[in-house]
């Protein structure tokens, strides 16, 4: 594919753009199709993926959070690490891969990835930041490159951190409104954000600025856009509550019929099964159940059930005991 022969996918997005944001374990090529049909956001990202895992034998099984389908375009692959070289590299072959862009994490908390001088830690590790993404580009030719990163590591530190990363024109920039010792917890603060987006036309820069953090809904991208300023919102944990939060009709997923639902989960634990067969843990699947399994009788205890399962068999058995009870059709209800 071309990407010189028009505008880069962050600069063709509807404003307010509407984004699914990385999450490792959950947004995989699975997840991010349910989601296609479910409501569609505006861009898709891929869980967060080890830039240097990518050149080592490890890749075989890494590789995994790179794998895509044409339905869940246009879609940012997003890698964390901190080695320039293999920056570069994993820039050419994501690039080869047909991405619509390369997203670099620079907003992970986690203990044990920060102690290495990874994702968040690198807001206090400044030149090697820009090594990193100058890295990326230099590798990534056409393709546009974009950060994700939050307002400081300990303390709020959002002017000199962001400006900093402005210099270096990412394509955008998503700002998660929380420092990473805050982790996921209190509110996350768009003031902040907003203060990127005055940076960002203070400096005249053409870096699109997400807001992330706290979005539940639909018309919150356009308040977020009134109030602050932003090109786009990116909602995480909102997608849990409502699978369709990206649909424009205002149709709430908790709405569907307990059949419609278990239609839904169903289909996912098929795609599922079909796309990774033994390559991904059955368990890692049950972080999914609650999300479709949710807001009718019995739901919770449905849930809890299971929970207990080890296999899709079980859980299918469990299921179709479930309709029967009810009276209701055992074959799966999905929209087409
Ligand atoms: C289970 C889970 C996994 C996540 N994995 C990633 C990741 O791989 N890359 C990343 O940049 N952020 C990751 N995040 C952070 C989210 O992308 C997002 O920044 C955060 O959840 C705040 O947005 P929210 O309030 O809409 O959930 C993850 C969050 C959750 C809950």
């Amino acid at each position: 594919m071309s990407y010189s022969a028009g505008k880069t996918v962050w600069e063709r997005l509807p404003r307010p753009a509407r984004i699914l944001a990385p999450m490792e374990d959950v947004t995989d090529s699975v997840f991010r199709r349910i989601v296609a049909r479910a409501g569609r956001p505006d861009l898709f990202f891929t869980e967060f993926t080890g830039a240097d895992a990518l050149f080592t034998k490890a890749r075989r099984s890494v590789g995994k959070r790179l794998q895509f389908t044409a339905e869940e375009r246009p879609i940012i692959a997003q890698i964390w690490g901190n080695n320039p070289e293999n920056y570069f590299r994993a820039a050419g072959l994501i690039r080869e891969m047909g991405f619509d862009g390369l997203d670099i994490n620079m907003g992970c908390p986690m203990k044990k990835i920060i102690r290495k001088g990874h994702c968040s830690a690198l807001i206090e590790n400044r030149s090697l930041a820009r090594e990193l993404i100058l890295a990326a580009i230099e590798g990534a030719g056409e393709m546009p490159v974009s950060v994700k990163t939050r307002i400081g590591l300990h303390s709020v530190k959002t002017a000199e951190w962001c400006s900093f990363l402005l210099e270096l024109s990412p394509a955008a920039l998503t700002v998660h409104g929380r420092t990473s010792a805050q982790q996921s917890e209190g509110c996350a603060d768009w003031n902040e954000v907003a203060r990127v987006v005055a940076l960002r036309d203070e400096m005249g820069r053409a870096t699109r600025i997400i807001g992330n953090g706290d979005v539940r809904s639909y018309v919150e991208a356009d308040e977020k856009r009134e109030r602050f300023g932003v090109d786009g919102v990116m909602v995480g944990r909102g997608i849990f509550e409502n699978l369709f939060i990206f649909r424009k009709d205002g149709r709430n997923y908790g709405a569907l019929s307990a059949e419609e639902k278990i239609g839904y989960f169903r289909r996912h634990m098929e795609l599922y099964h079909e796309t990774w067969g033994e390559r991904r843990n059955y368990e890692v699947l049950k972080k999914f159940v609650q999300t479709y399994i949710r807001e009718f009788e019995r739901s919770t205890e449905l849930v809890d059930a299971i929970m207990q399962t080890h296999a899709y068999e079980e859980a299918d058995e469990l299921l179709d005991r479930f309709l029967a009870e009810r009276g209701r059709p055992v074959a799966p209800v999905f929209p087409a």
